[in-house]
């Protein structure tokens, strides 16, 4: 499947784009884990998401739906999970790997993981590394890469972590194992990272401790369960941010996203870039905090991206530097070498892209210097990745021809319908048979 879409057109109306994608996983599996029933309503119905609740009915757990976003889990509690028939296919997503890799190394029983070709080539090393400090049995295959067959039946003690990298999977997969050992386990991050999963643990009752950065659960306990409400997600509706900047006369409202003060770097940045967003009719679901955001088309000027801000936003860099393109002067990222490693390498598909639409751009090893321009029409490669695909779809808006988007498909790992909310709300957009 591609998109071809026709240049210009205005973004306006009001839209709640999917479920969050983080939340949508691990409402599955700390729902498996708890004892009683959990029930999720706004579940992001995407192949990543689909990929983790498929893997735990393997694990023996009863899932109902998804329908219409509602979801019922059937918790086994932390002992509850049964050895897979097959090895488990989490498709294209990291989240899913990595955090399952962290439960499974707590298990009694052997697994193995896998995923499609851009999983398999993503680095499970840093997993790897502090499950095995903790005592779990992990083959990979080469440079550490997945397929995963995880040793069952391994006794795990607890470990103080520093993180090498600002990383919630990293993160999370430790403290996941951490259940399953003895005494406290520790995380210490460089900078903060998403924090769903110390949220939702709570949630479940799970205590958790967050102190200037250090993150510590004590093995042994139990989750009860609880109801989930996911809030739209930030990472969708940063597509559509963006969009309604740089269109002229745009006015748009996105209901119920969640705006996780770990999750809100495309606010910041955007709003540093002079874009016109607006935070109404604040409330809170299930310890997320959520808003409604207004955005207004602005004229955007290039900036320097703030270090801080980068963990804060590592995944809406794509359509970011769409904005950067649109903005007069320059934008320059650095400090974003984990851009490499996602469903593809970013910096480089970005750039490659940016580069065929007639944008001014530098690669660096760890960001990117893009000078603002105009956007031609052309023909874009996605490598498969599901936000280098959306964030060209937007660049249409400010383009002088048509663009086409090659190889759309794993859009549907993240944002199910994404072209039809896209052209309700008033982008050319077509999708196509390739
Ligand atoms: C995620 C963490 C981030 C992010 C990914 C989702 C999560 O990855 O890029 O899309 O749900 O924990 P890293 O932990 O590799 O930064």
């Amino acid at each position: 499947m591609q998109f071809k879409i026709l240049p210009g057109g205005a973004m306006s109306g009001e839209a709640r784009v999917p479920g969050d994608k983080s939340i949508s996983h691990r409402s599955i599996m700390l729902g498996a884990l708890a004892n009683g029933t959990t029930r999720v309503k706004g579940f992001l119905e995407g192949e990543d998401a689909l990929a983790t609740l498929a893997a735990f009915r393997a694990m023996g757990v009863h899932i109902e739906g998804p329908e219409h976003g509602n979801v019922t889990v059937h918790g086994v509690g932390l002992h509850g999970l049964t050895a897979p028939a097959d090895a488990l296919d989490l498709g294209n997503a990291g989240t899913g790997m990595r955090l399952i890799c962290g439960l499974l190394a707590g298990q009694t029983f052997d697994a193995e993981l896998t995923g499609d070709a851009s999983l398999c080539s993503r680095p499970m090393g840093r997993v790897i590394d502090p499950l095995t400090m903790m005592g779990a049995s992990i083959q990979s295959a080469q440079g550490g890469r997945p397929p995963l067959s995880i040793r069952g039946g391994q006794k795990l003690r607890s470990i103080h972590y520093e993180l090498p990298m600002a990383s919630a999977q990293v993160k999370s997969c430790v403290l996941l194992a951490g259940l399953y050992s003895e005494g406290c386990t520790s995380v210490a991050e460089p900078g903060p990272s998403r924090d769903h999963t110390e949220r939702m643990l709570r949630g479940f009752g799970y205590p958790v401790r967050s102190v200037k950065g250090v993150i510590s659960l004590q093995g042994g306990g139990s989750l009860q369960a609880c109801d989930i409400d996911v809030p739209a997600d930030i990472s969708s509706a940063a597509f559509f941010l963006v969009a309604a900047s740089i269109a002229p006369d745009s006015d748009l409202i996105l209901t119920h996203v969640g705006i996780n003060p770990t999750r809100i770097g495309v606010i910041n940045i955007l709003q540093l870039m002079g874009a016109n967003i607006t935070l109404q009719n604040h409330s809170e679901v299930g310890g997320e905090p959520v808003a409604d955001i207004r955005v207004r088309s602005a004229a955007l000027r290039g900036i320097e991206i703030p270090l801080d801000q980068v963990p804060l936003a590592i995944d809406e860099f794509p359509v970011l530097f769409v904005a950067a393109a649109c903005a007069t002067g320059r934008t320059v990222l650095r400090g974003a070498e984990e851009l490499r490693v996602k469903e593809s390498d970013r910096i480089a598909a970005m750039a490659e892209g940016l580069s065929t639409l007639g944008i001014i751009n530098e690669v660096l090893e760890d960001g990117i210097i893009i000078e603002g321009g105009t956007f031609g029409g052309g023909v874009i490669k996605t490598y498969h990745d599901h936000r280098i695909a959306m964030s060209f779809a937007i660049a249409a808006l400010r383009a002088e021809d048509e663009i086409t988007v090659l190889d759309c498909d794993h859009v549907a790992t993240s944002f199910p319908g994404f072209d039809s909310l896209a052209r309700s709300l008033g982008l050319q957009i077509q999708a196509e048979a390739s």
